[in-house]
């Protein structure tokens, strides 16, 4: 079957599908959709109408939702309806009200407590809040991947320059990431004070088992802290179970917030260990200029400042409650479907090798693979003309190429990006 023919079909059904409380391409009111207890992995109705939600084009396929994830109407509409009230009275639209409903019911979906979660723009803003805030100084080791995006890398070299930490670097094991709690162990010596990790690492998508490297950073007193901005809106997880120190994500990747949001968790004990260093109108509980005397918030607030965008966050929580109607557990399981109908198909290609963990348990929706007689940037070049939006991967030398698939993503997309792959080389 042909691309446009796979698209065709996929607008055909969304023409005509209707489910109790979904709507078809619309964006009117869609925050107020009644819960949707249905959402089975492999129902494929249900999933075609969910996609009706988001204004995604049906054009192309969109899969790079590890770069930016697309927002339903559900956000839109939240942040557009927030913005056009406030520009009426011109207002800042500030409430503690809409502060901690939104902190709330990420939470309840990051497993946390509200106070323990600051507003951030993006993942990027609460990796240099951990990295500059944490007591660090020159000779602390602080131990990190090979396979870190930039934003978990430029911080901490800046950090690097400026102090004198020293930082300790492991690869990744491909086949296993247990692996990876030996790895790190060999790496620990009296100086080291931190780890920074990813939870799933951006190159291949491989999850980390962070529980397991708390309980050694744990027993070696050593700091953990964690890049979630691959994990948080994909996997289903709970924060205090996990035991890391902090961690950071965006809003705009899984979590389908609006671009420009991020959430910045720092577990309750840690608040007046990692110092809020950017702070002003919103970071204090009472201060006094004359008597020099200044009490942080008692919450994660601290690590906010001055005036920002609330339709934003107004729509980060349109996101999460979008999210949670689904279930985040429903939003993983699809995930995996389509991901493993990926992972799968790749691996019955000629040529094409994968760079993604075998184990089910250690993959995330995140799939890379290499191609043995093309370049990635080859392959990339003719998957674009199927209309297939990817990632190239040259982080950590995996030079591969990489494939996400959300909830709006479907088989017949995953379809077409095995026929493009297929058919990449002519020889
Ligand atoms: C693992 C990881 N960390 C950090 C980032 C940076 O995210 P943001 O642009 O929200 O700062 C990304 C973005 O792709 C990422 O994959």
């Amino acid at each position: 079957m042909k691309r446009s023919d796979f698209f065709k079909t996929v607008l055909g059904t969304l023409a005509f599908a209707s489910l109790p409380g979904f709507k078809s391409k619309s964006s009117e009111d869609a925050v107020a959709l009644p819960a949707w207890p249905t959402a089975n992995p492999d129902d494929e109705q249900f999933w075609r109408v969910l996609r009706a939600q988001f204004p995604l084009t049906d054009e192309r396929a969109y899969m790079n939702t590890g770069g930016l994830g697309a927002s339903p109407y559900a956000v839109i509409d939240a942040v557009k309806a927030k913005m056009d009230e406030l520009e009426r009275v011109s207002e800042t639209g500030r409430t503690d009200e809409i502060w901690k409903d939104v902190k709330t019911a990420a939470g309840q979906l990051l497993g946390c407590d509200a106070g323990e979660l600051a507003f951030t723009r993006n993942a990027t803003e609460g990796i240099n809040i951990v990295c500059n805030g944490l007591p660090l100084k020159s000779g602390d080791e602080v131990i990190t991947t090979t396979h870190e995006h930039v934003g978990n890398t430029v911080p901490w070299l800046g950090l690097l320059q400026r102090t004198g930490i020293v930082i300790k670097l492991f690869e990744p094991s491909a086949q296993s990431a247990r692996e990876n709690v030996g790895r790190i162990e060999k790496l620990i010596t009296g100086k080291t004070r931190l780890i920074s990790i990813p939870h799933a690492t951006t190159t291949t998508g491989q999850v980390l088992p962070i529980k397991a490297i708390s309980e050694l950073a744990k027993r070696k007193n050593i700091w953990l802290f964690v890049d979630g901005a691959q994990t948080a809106g994909m996997l289903s997880f709970n924060l205090h179970d996990l035991g890391c120190d902090a961690y950071a994500t965006s809003g705009h990747k899984w979590m389908l917030g609006p671009k420009e949001t991020g959430l910045l968790y720092v577990r309750k004990d840690m608040l007046d260990v990692l110092q809020a260093k950017f702070i002003g109108a919103y970071s204090d509980n009472g201060f006094n200029l004359a008597k020099g005397t200044l009490a942080l918030h008692p919450t994660a607030q601290r690590y906010e400042f001055g005036t920002v965008n609330a339709p934003l966050r107004v729509g980060l929580g349109a996101a999460i409650k979008f999210i949670q109607r689904i279930g985040m557990e429903n939003v993983w399981r699809r995930d995996q479907v389509l991901s493993t109908k990926l992972f799968n198909g790749l691996r019955e290609i000629p040529y094409v090798q994968l760079l993604s963990p075998e184990s089910q348990n250690e993959r995330s929706a995140l799939i890379t693979f290499k191609h043995e007689k093309l370049s990635f940037q080859e392959v990339q070049t003719h998957l674009d003309t199927y209309k297939l939006r990817t990632r190239g991967v040259g982080e950590g030398g995996v030079n591969g190429l990489r494939i996400s698939t959300h909830i709006y993503n479907t088989p017949e997309e995953v379809d077409c990006v095995l026929e493009a792959v297929r058919t990449a080389w002519k020889g």
